[in-house]
């Protein structure tokens, strides 16, 4: 199934490819820069522990509402339109304090939805609309799901196990500031010393440069394509996995 939001960097294209390279069994999987959960949806591996983790604390709220509150998180929804101006006010309203959740949950679906390239910045001028049909199987989904709120490396040991199988799509290197959460150069020494520890398995995303290459040179590393988000050309990437 395909996630609910599009999301910057998102791997909805490349899913199938990286699921071909999960190992057959595992008993834990963690997604640990979950985004739009797209390898999440699209998998049907399916662990007896799933996590889905993203530092982005809009995001995990809006996770968790459609888990637990669709039908609230819905009728919110429903109170919006496709506008310039809705979009604007949206996301000056959504750094305001004094809201439920489940109203910034809607204040943070509606501009992803209605953006350009989902980037939050500006307004896409589409005519997509805030339809919530796919919520009832999403939510769902999300069931079986444990959604966390944590820094990749605490989060990664906490889960670790010998059967535990971590897929990691970090934000890009040289391409870390389209996300609203800080990541440094020293992020991604952390992340590759942190999975160079594990008992588990890991499958990690990132773009093909050199700097990543290096990193992860004692890893296998799968070399792949995807179109642009935006369609605006090929993207050169790899899958590394250290097994
Ligand atoms: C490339 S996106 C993930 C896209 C996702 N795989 C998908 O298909 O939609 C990277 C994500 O990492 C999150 N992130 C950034 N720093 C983080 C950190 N220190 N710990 C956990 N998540 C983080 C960002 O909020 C962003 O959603």
């Amino acid at each position: 199934m395909k996630s609910f939001i599009p999301w910057v960097g998102g791997k909805t294209l490349l899913a199938k490819k990286i699921i071909g390279e999960f190992p057959e069994t595992f008993g834990r999987y963690i997604e640990v820069f979950g985004g739009g959960g797209s390898v999440l949806f699209a998998s049907d591996k399916h662990a007896k522990i799933e996590v889905y983790n993203d530092f982005n604390s809009d995001l995990v709220n809006l996770f968790r509402c459609l888990k637990y509150h669709r039908s609230e998180l819905e009728r919110e929804i429903d109170g919006y339109i496709n506008a310039r101006e809705v979009f604007f006010e949206l996301k000056e309203r959504i750094k305001c304090t004094g809201f439920t959740d489940i109203q910034r949950a809607a204040m943070f679906y509606c501009p992803i939805k209605i953006s350009y390239g989902s980037k939050l910045d500006t307004y896409g001028c589409s005519n997509k609309s805030l339809d919530t049909d796919r919520f009832s199987e999403v939510s769902e989904r999300l069931k079986r799901v444990n959604i966390e709120h944590k820094d990749f490396e605490e989060l990664i040991k906490q889960y670790d196990r010998p059967d535990a199988l971590f897929y990691c799509d970090p934000p890009y290197h040289t391409t870390e500031g389209f996300y609203s959460v800080k990541f440094t150069e020293a992020d991604h020494y952390r992340l590759r010393d942190t999975l160079y520890g594990i008992k588990g398995r890991f499958v990690l995303s990132y773009n093909d440069d050199e700097f990543v290459r290096e990193l992860y040179k004692d890893c296998m590393i799968i070399a792949a394509e995807r179109q642009n988000n935006l369609g605006s050309g090929v993207f050169k990437e790899v899958i590394i996995k250290n097994y």
